[in-house]
């Protein structure tokens, strides 16, 4: 019975197909930043107080309006059907009876309005924005459509991190799963290269000319509050507020994207 998160990583390894694992489990390049990622969270060291009444505990906060049970949600995370069949549904519905928040993928193997279905709490829906601007309004309609509260445009990713594990595996989406959410494209599977299947569809599909101009571009499309995921230095959080952005999520995509 796993009892902590690195028992399920361990489970993970035995049951899940090797592509899929290291899909998950790997960062960029050498991995020196998704090592110090950990590390980083294992100096953290907390100043407590005793003697204090904790007979009642609460956790919960409120972030954009949602109240939620505890200050920590569900950051998106692509393909989850290559780990259960039920995938994002899954998920989503843990979040709900968890009284929490799930950030689905634009990259999720179902479709959002499934996802919104399946929890009784709020969904985001976080945005990669396409070349084809058509199409991401597209997507940005559809999840608003489905009920979703906020858009979270990820702005870490105009290409995809070098990740050696994928090049080595040439990771693609075992057959039968494709990317739900761009089914009314022709885009919607990864395109089968001698390399990740991944980094070629990011490079083929996704804009790398995203800048923050485009955040009055997204502004226009959507009534929905913004959150900018990979914000990584003060001076680009200063620039978010600037831009009126509702939310940052200060991260290195896991270290996915840039190695150190
Ligand atoms: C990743 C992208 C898809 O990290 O967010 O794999």
């Amino acid at each position: 019975e796993p009892i902590n998160i690195s028992d399920f990583e361990i489970l993970a390894k035995e049951k899940l197909d090797k592509k899929a694992f290291d899909y998950y489990s790997s960062g960029a390049d050498e991995e020196i930043t998704l090592k110090e990622n950990c590390n980083a969270f294992k100096r953290i060291f907390l100043k407590y107080r005793v003697l204090v009444d904790v007979s009642k505990r609460d956790l919960s906060t409120e972030i954009l309006g949602h109240k939620i049970s505890m200050p920590v949600i569900i950051a998106p995370t692509a393909f989850q059907k290559m780990a259960n069949a039920d995938g994002e549904v899954a998920t989503a519905k843990a979040a709900g009876k968890a009284g929490n928040i799930m950030i689905l993928s634009t990259l999720s193997n179902t479709s959002v309005e499934e996802v919104v279905k399946a929890t009784s709490g709020p969904v985001w829906f976080q945005l990669y924005v396409f070349r084809d601007r058509e199409i991401t309004k597209e997507l940005i309609k559809k999840a608003e459509a489905a009920g979703v509260k906020a858009i979270v445009l990820t702005v870490d990713a105009p290409l995809l991190g070098q990740r050696e594990r994928d090049k080595r595996n040439k990771f693609n989406l075992p057959q039968g799963l494709e990317i739900t959410n761009l089914s009314f494209v022709s885009k919607s599977n990864l395109i089968v290269k001698n390399d990740s299947g991944l980094a070629g569809y990011v490079t083929e599909n996704l804009d790398p000319s995203l800048s923050w101009k485009d955040i009055d571009w997204l502004r226009s499309v959507t009534t929905l509050p913004i959150i900018l995921k990979g914000i990584a230095c003060k001076e680009d959080a200063l620039l978010a507020v600037e831009y009126d952005i509702e939310g940052i999520v200060v991260s290195n995509h896991g270290g996915r994207q840039l190695d150190t």
